[in-house]
């Protein structure tokens, strides 16, 4: 359905609002729902019913968001949407061009949001000069998880460049040890993609095939490089992989029946909530090759135009997502770390304090990226173009050769 359609409908029956919200409550739209996910959005609610604001939580399962933002799309067309909702950069954009989000300037201003938002944050909090939503984290996609005790018993060290992982998993899968730890759904898949092209490419090449949708570095032999990498990785996974979701995979891990895992900091929150300590029992790197740069998603909170009686909670609730403290205890348990850049960082574990030294540096040399798989690197459609290759190249028995070509024909068609 055309958004123009979706739009009318929305605004007729926006006025009306959700069933279920009222003027003292709120009701948030999430994805998170795993133990460590759950654990934050904990953190969020505690805070709300401080302020005297009762939570109502419409949660929608499934990584990486897809399902939410489908169940959203649902609420919208009817023109239910609830009072707030999760939303990955480029989804900002996106509602905020239907004029779906509701202006948060006047709080933005009030905190002077612009002093401590990093401007790559800005840049999807933002639409046409105002605020239209509010950061609550920043994310690091590529990281490589490593069972310490599995690492220890063999002798083994965390890889840092793609040949020593490869090496790596060859030496454990000889043991009977299950080298990587995946589930099957194409958000996870894609996970793992951008990292072994920002670690077999470098930061120019990520920019140039992700960012900037390049159709020559498609088929370059960079790519194909990239394609065998990922073949290789299918190769080091359980056969049991299909649909598992990320924090299940997480959890092999955490107990030992796989030795790595290929994901977001957000494994941290279920190493948390499974009483662990990051960096511990499970060790954390930077994925291989990829050190030098920063890959990010931020998951921020929007504001729907819904009824005036519940503007007052949604400016509340925004800045209760801004507040200094909220975003320690938040990230604390989230994993990430604070959308602000003026959080004192010392109660972070050290892959948290990793991450904020990493991206002062990153920045610094210009190389800190959006990520294709969480919705920072392109528009939902182009985004849906890579990823339907990457997944049916992982697969499939697919060749490297069909798989950059399919690549590059699918970009074209969704520019
Ligand atoms: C990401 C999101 C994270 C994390 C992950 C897995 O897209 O930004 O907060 O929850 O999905 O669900």
């Amino acid at each position: 359905m055309k958004w123009n359609v979706i739009r009318i409908a929305a605004v007729a029956a926006c006025t009306l609002g959700s069933a279920a919200a009222s003027a003292q409550s709120v009701e948030v739209m999430h994805w998170w729902t795993s133990g460590g996910e759950g654990a934050a959005i904990g953190v969020l609610k505690k805070d709300l019913e401080s302020r005297g604001i009762q939570w109502i939580d419409m949660a929608v399962s499934g990584g990486g968001g897809e399902a939410a933002m489908t169940a959203l799309r649902a609420r919208a067309v009817a023109g239910n949407p609830p009072t707030s909702a999760q939303f990955l950069g480029m989804a900002v954009v996106d509602w905020a061009n239907e004029d779906f989000l509701s202006d948060l300037t006047e709080v933005a201003t009030k905190e002077n949001w612009d002093r401590s938002i990093p401007p790559a944050l800005q840049r999807f909090a933002k639409f046409k000069g105002k605020y239209v939503a509010v950061p609550v984290n920043i994310h690091r996609p590529h990281w490589l998880w490593m069972n310490a005790r599995i690492f220890n018993d063999n002798g083994l060290r965390p890889p840092t460049t793609w040949d020593e992982f490869n090496a790596t998993a060859d030496k454990l899968k000889a043991k009977g040890i299950l080298p990587l730890a995946m589930g099957g759904q194409p958000f996870q898949e894609a996970t793992a993609w951008e990292s072994v092209v920002l670690g077999l490419g470098g930061p120019d090449f990520y920019r140039k095939a992700v960012i900037e949708a390049d159709p020559a570095s498609m088929k370059s032999a960079t790519m194909l490089k990239v394609f065998d990498q990922m073949r290789k990785l299918r190769g080091y996974v359980d056969r049991n992989f299909a649909g598992r979701d990320w924090n299940l995979a997480t959890s092999m891990v955490i107990k030992g029946d796989a030795a790595m895992q290929l994901m977001g900091d957000w494994v941290k929150g279920e190493l948390i909530a499974a009483k662990g300590t990051p960096g511990k029992e499970v060790l954390c790197i930077v994925a291989p090759g990829t050190q030098g740069s920063f890959l990010f998603n931020t998951d921020f909170f929007a504001m729907f135009k819904v009824g005036g009686d519940r503007r007052a909670m949604q400016l509340t609730m925004a800045s209760a997502v801004m507040n200094p403290t909220f975003q320690e205890t938040f990230n604390l348990a989230k994993g990430s770390i604070p959308a602000r850049s003026d959080v004192p960082m010392d109660k972070f574990d050290a892959c948290g304090k990793q991450s904020a030294a990493d991206l002062k540096a990153a920045t610094a040399a210009n190389h800190v990226y959006g990520s294709l798989a969480h919705g920072h690197a392109q528009p939902a459609a182009m985004q849906r173009a890579y990823l339907d290759v990457i997944t049916k190249h992982f697969n499939s028995d697919m060749s490297s050769k069909d798989a950059v070509e399919a690549l590059a024909k699918a970009v074209v068609a969704a520019r």
